[in-house]
């Protein structure tokens, strides 16, 4: 049956799914239908990982298990770390990551994808171990030790804990947490969709989640974050913000942080990340960076306001984890450590009426070509 090219496959379904629904025109994303609005305010970020990857929310009991779980899978196993000490120090923290999370499969055997208690502790490792990967990582690249996660910390406690040896405030832990939570998921995008066609190959979760973590490396998916800090401080004062926006836009160059493919009003995620700003420097004192924000912000609404360009999540979420102290190569890392529910997600979905992915292509080369001997060429 002929078909229509669509370059990117865009606006074509490439699954059925139940987790994450998204109304572009309204700003509404949901996961497992409850709004992130409200997961944000009364959830945690691994109480919405069990939501995304078993479709309820958990009982007192099962959570109470799950985090359990979680807290006690989060060690790796040493020759992780001396894996990663061979990696280049200059080198990119999500390739580490991709490295390290591919390895980890070869020391869990139990990889049959039709065996329901293999995968619950697939899941289990994986959320548990990918901040541990990205903490060890961050220090191992300066010539520090890595630190091991302690059992007794919350999730996103001890990965601070992890990252900078010290217990952070309750309100970073509190608004961190709502980071993850906010880049759990959203649903069919390219890490996704590219965790979902090694799925259908029947490959293992870890093999999986490394294949996500390549597609999410890519600029045009996440990294946007760590471009929109690059941008604000080169625009360097608040004053400084409408002239580089006019600039942009009259070179018709791209605002990071601006645009969303589905979103047609300002993406709520980011509305909601630019309430944690507040709380956030309401308590520790302004940023910068937020100021020049906040003037970008007001300038693009009046440019692009017509194009229905409004912020993304990439927008803010650079500029809480700036004032944490978190290093901008980190940002995607951080994006993947909350993403993996969500990858997860999609692949037990996947596993539930698994068929394996097999596009078709439109031909455009030629035919019944002659071979050329080589001495004729
Ligand atoms: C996300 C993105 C790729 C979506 O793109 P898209 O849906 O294909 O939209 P288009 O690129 O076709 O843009 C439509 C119009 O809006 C404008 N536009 C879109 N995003 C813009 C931005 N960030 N800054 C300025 N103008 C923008 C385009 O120039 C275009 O204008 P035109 O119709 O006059 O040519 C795009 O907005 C972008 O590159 N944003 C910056 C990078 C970013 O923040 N990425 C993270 C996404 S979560």
């Amino acid at each position: 049956m002929p078909h229509d090219f669509m370059p990117g496959l865009a606006g074509i379904p490439a699954a059925k799914s139940a987790i994450s629904d998204v109304d572009g025109e309204r700003g509404v994303l949901e996961y497992r239908g409850i709004r992130v609005e409200e997961l944000c305010q009364h959830s945690s970020y691994l109480e919405t990982a069990y939501l995304l990857l078993y479709g309820h929310l958990p009982s007192q009991a099962a959570l109470a298990k799950w985090e359990t779980d979680i807290a006690h899978h989060r060690r790796v196993k040493y020759s992780i770390i001396d894996l990663m000490k061979c990696l280049p120090e200059q080198g990119h923290p999500m390739d580490a990551l991709q490295a390290a999370v591919a390895a980890l499969g070869m020391f869990y055997p139990g990889r049959n994808v039709n065996n329901l208690d293999n995968n619950y502790w697939s899941a289990v490792r994986l959320i548990a171990k990918l901040p541990t990967i990205v903490a060890a990582w961050a220090r191992l690249r300066r010539g520090d030790e890595a630190i091991a996660p302690r059992d007794e910390l919350g999730f996103s406690e001890n990965f601070f804990y992890m990252l900078t040896e010290t217990i952070p405030h309750p309100l970073w832990v509190d608004i961190f947490d709502d980071c993850l939570i906010l880049h759990a998921e959203h649903t069919m995008n390219a890490s996704t969709f590219t965790g979902l066609i090694t799925a259908s190959t029947l490959a293992d979760p870890y093999t999986v989640v490394a294949s996500s973590i390549g597609a999410l490396k890519g600029p045009l998916h996440g990294g946007a974050n760590e471009e929109v800090v690059q941008m604000l401080k080169e625009i360097g004062t608040a004053d400084r913000a409408a002239p580089y926006v006019e600039a942009q836009i009259h070179e018709k160059r791209k605002l990071m942080g601006f645009g969303h493919r589905v979103y047609k009003v300002k993406d709520p995620r980011a509305t909601i990340l630019q309430r944690l700003c507040e709380r956030l420097f309401n308590t520790c004192g302004t940023s910068q960076l937020y100021n020049i924000a906040l003037g970008v912000e007001r300038r693009a609404a009046e440019l692009l306001g017509a194009k229905k360009v409004y912020p993304n999540v990439d927008f803010y979420s650079g500029i809480l984890y700036d004032k944490m102290g978190i290093e901008p190569d980190l940002f995607t890392p951080i994006f993947a450590m909350a993403r993996v529910s969500g990858w997860l997600a999609h692949w037990l979905e996947q596993l539930a009426e698994n068929k394996l992915f097999r596009p078709d292509q439109i031909y455009a080369g030629e035919h019944n070509r002659p071979y050329l001997p080589l001495a004729q060429r």
